[in-house]
């Protein structure tokens, strides 16, 4: 039957500084979620952390965007905020940038990915969250997963991928969106989601139009208007049958591809895959991390999770991240460590050089 997957997160407050979320907050949402279950909203729900983010992962018989169930996430967010305000926990709501509630969570700070779906005999799914980095992360690894036949065998030898998928791409800056086919079009794809702060894979359907996944693309930056902590994005993909195999879809995750955010959301860092338990970025409040829950959906029951990243098979991906960590530290606040300063402009730093702006003196010819 038809059901909706929604994965909608927010980070209401920190524990220590940026690093993890503190456990009264996951019980605090599961009680609430519980309650909304026994009254029938939902058919089931799972609540985990990724760093400093609140992930709320929803199954539902209604739509995506439905009012109910994004009053629900904002309800539950609201009421973990003021646990957090209570443990002085560290930018208690943080990415509560609305005041009141108004129709859907949509520019309204949480980030949110949701698919509508029919249910099939065994549906494996993967719910990837990420902390310390931007929307525009899944850009490399969904490309990888559904249009590089070095990374996705299927492509090659399996009649029922065979086809390629379409890829739906947003323009954040301009909100206006294009599809593209792959292998057809590939490289005219690459010209945008190679620019992955400003175009995003918003979606990946099969060529019939199936749904294979999805991602949140939610800019904090421009919905505040200035910077407010990273997206911290969320992104759903479909496995097996005529979508690539569990294994396909994790591999592009042993390259630790560089990726926006970090400390204070202003440079770049290579994206480490990681089991639950080390979703704790610490380390100059990084480097940025990645999980993966994988489950199977049973009438919309979520059977699961498991923990996607704890195999020693993404030892040599954290290893390499490390390495890679080490010398992008030693850059310290020189670009291309440091974000360029088109980016940087969603900071501080326009403050610092404002105090600046007297003291600059034209060069004699
Ligand atoms: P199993 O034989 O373990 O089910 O593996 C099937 C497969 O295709 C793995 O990619
Ligand atoms: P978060 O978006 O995870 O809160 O990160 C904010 C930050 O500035 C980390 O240094
Ligand atoms: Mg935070
Ligand atoms: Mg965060
Ligand atoms: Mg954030």
């Amino acid at each position: 039957a038809t059901l909706t997957l929604s994965v909608i997160k927010a980070d209401v407050g920190g524990f220590v500084g940026h690093s993890a979320c503190h456990e009264a907050l996951l019980e605090e949402a599961r009680t609430l979620l519980a309650q909304a279950q026994a009254k029938g909203l939902l058919l089931d729900f799972y609540v985990t952390a990724c760093g400093d983010d609140l992930q709320l992962i929803l199954t539902h018989r209604h739509s995506t965007d439905h009012p109910e169930i994004h009053h629900l996430a904002w309800d539950v967010f609201k009421a973990c905020t003021e646990v957090a305000r209570r443990l002085k926990l560290y930018g208690a709501g943080q990415d509560l940038l609305a005041d009141a509630f108004s129709g859907n969570v949509r520019g309204m700070g949480p980030g949110v990915a949701e698919m509508t779906i029919e249910e099939r005999p065994s549906e494996p799914v993967i719910i990837f969250m990420a902390d310390k980095t931007s929307a525009g992360a899944w850009n490399l690894p969904l490309y990888k997963m559904f249009a590089d036949p070095f990374n996705t065998a299927g492509l090659v030898i399996s009649p029922s991928m065979h086809a390629g998928f379409r890829f739906e791409v947003h323009d954040v800056l301009e909100h206006r969106r294009i599809f593209f086919d792959t292998p057809e079009e590939a490289y005219d794809l690459l010209v945008f989601i190679g620019a992955a702060g400003r175009y995003m894979v918003k979606a990946v359907y099969t060529k019939s139009g199936t749904v294979a996944a999805v991602s949140s693309t939610q800019r904090l930056a421009l919905i505040a208007g200035k910077y407010v902590g990273k997206d911290d994005p969320v992104c759903i993909v479909r496995c097996q049958g005529e979508f690539p195999a569990v294994g396909e879809v994790l591999e592009p995750f042993t390259l630790p591809h560089i990726v926006e955010g970090w400390m204070r959301g202003s440079h770049y860092g290579p994206l480490m895959p990681v089991p639950v338990r080390h979703a704790t970025p610490s380390r100059f409040d990084g480097p940025p991390r990645v999980i993966a829950l994988g489950f199977q959906l049973a009438e919309g029951h979520l059977i699961g999770p498991r923990d996607l990243f704890d195999d020693p098979g993404f030892d040599e991906a954290r290893r390499l991240c490390n390495q890679l960590a080490d010398a992008l530290r030693q850059h310290g606040p020189f670009e291309p460590h440091r974000l360029p300063m088109e980016a940087m402009e969603y900071t501080t730093l326009p403050e610092v050089m404002a105090r600046l702006a007297e003291r600059w003196q034209p060069l004699e010819e």
